[in-house]
């Protein structure tokens, strides 16, 4: 089995939240946001994995998460942990599993590897998401997105991304990297996932980056906290004005074909085809995340 299964997509917006907290996970599963990350790596100390690993798995044994797809994200692969990380793994019911710092062809290999040892138990395929976290990771997408056919999506790690190469952890800092991986995923038809608000109680300065990064691309955004998903759920849906737009637009296309003519001007703008197929991508957007492919 080899088919990356996911519940939703594209989703609007996947919330991390700490391996190690039964209490964290409780209250994210309950949001019933489109995508749940329950976190192995950076937000739980070295001495907290084993414990983490532990609620994790009863988590994924024992709460109700909806229509939510549950991922788990898992150390590096070349960490003293992952090896454990996936072997706690290794019978749990998760739809995905986010590979943090995806650096080298061998982690996506490696994970690709445990993922299809997971699905062969189960039965069901399982989604990958890859942490883009360093320039080399960057130099390289493309090639490690075609790996794994599991390969769902991947994520823009930006501040273990600046970490790495020296550049601002800001808008001016991280925008060619940012644009070159959205514009990655949407060469290879998968989700492109954008970075986290660190600023928690920052509710404009959050908006402004999810538009910033839906403009240039990104399908959805990482939460860290309960209290940005649904400021990025909405911001990744398009508004009635846009819906009413796109049938506008898509209207006049058929008029405009009906009487055999390839482009017309409306309200001073040029519709044509790529017009319409914009406007066709909007309105895919607008039932919210489903099953099935990217438009
Ligand atoms: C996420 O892991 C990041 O480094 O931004
Ligand atoms: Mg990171």
């Amino acid at each position: 089995m080899t088919a990356a299964r996911t519940k939703r997509m594209p989703l609007r917006c996947q919330l991390v939240t700490p391996g190690a907290s039964v209490k964290m996970i409780e209250k994210a599963a309950a949001l019933r946001c489109d995508g749940l990350v329950l976190d192995l790596e950076d937000s739980v100390t070295p001495a907290m994995k084993p414990a983490a690993r532990d609620v994790v798995r009863q988590a994924l044994q024992g709460t109700d998460f909806g229509e939510t797809e549950v991922a788990v994200r898992v150390n590096a692969v070349g960490t003293a942990w992952f090896g454990e990380d996936v072997a706690a793994l290794q019978d749990a019911d998760i739809d995905a599993l986010v590979l943090s710092k995806a650096e080298t062809a061998r982690d996506v290999h490696v994970a690709d590897y445990f993922l299809e040892r997971m699905e062969c138990r189960r039965g069901q395929g399982i989604a990958l998401y890859l942490l883009i976290e360093s320039g080399a990771a960057l130099e390289r997408i493309s090639d490690l997105i075609d790996i794994s056919p599991r390969c769902a999506g991947v994520i823009f790690g930006a501040a273990d991304f600046a970490a790495s190469t020296g550049v601002a952890f800001n808008a001016r800092g991280l925008a060619y990297a940012r644009s070159r991986l959205s514009a990655a995923a949407a060469a290879a038809g998968i989700q492109a996932l954008d970075q986290v608000h660190p600023k928690i109680d920052d509710d404009a300065g959050l908006e402004v980056e999810a538009r910033h990064a839906r403009e240039i691309g990104y399908t959805g955004k990482w939460a860290i906290h309960p209290r940005q998903v649904e400021i990025i759920a909405k911001v990744f849906s398009p508004t009635p004005e846009e819906i009413e737009e796109a049938h506008r637009i898509l209207r006049l296309n058929d008029a405009m074909l009906g009487a055999g003519r390839g482009a017309v001007a409306e309200d001073g703008m040029l519709v044509d085809e790529a017009v319409v197929k914009i406007m066709r991508r909007r309105l895919a957007a607008v039932a919210g995340p489903a099953k099935g492919e990217l438009p």
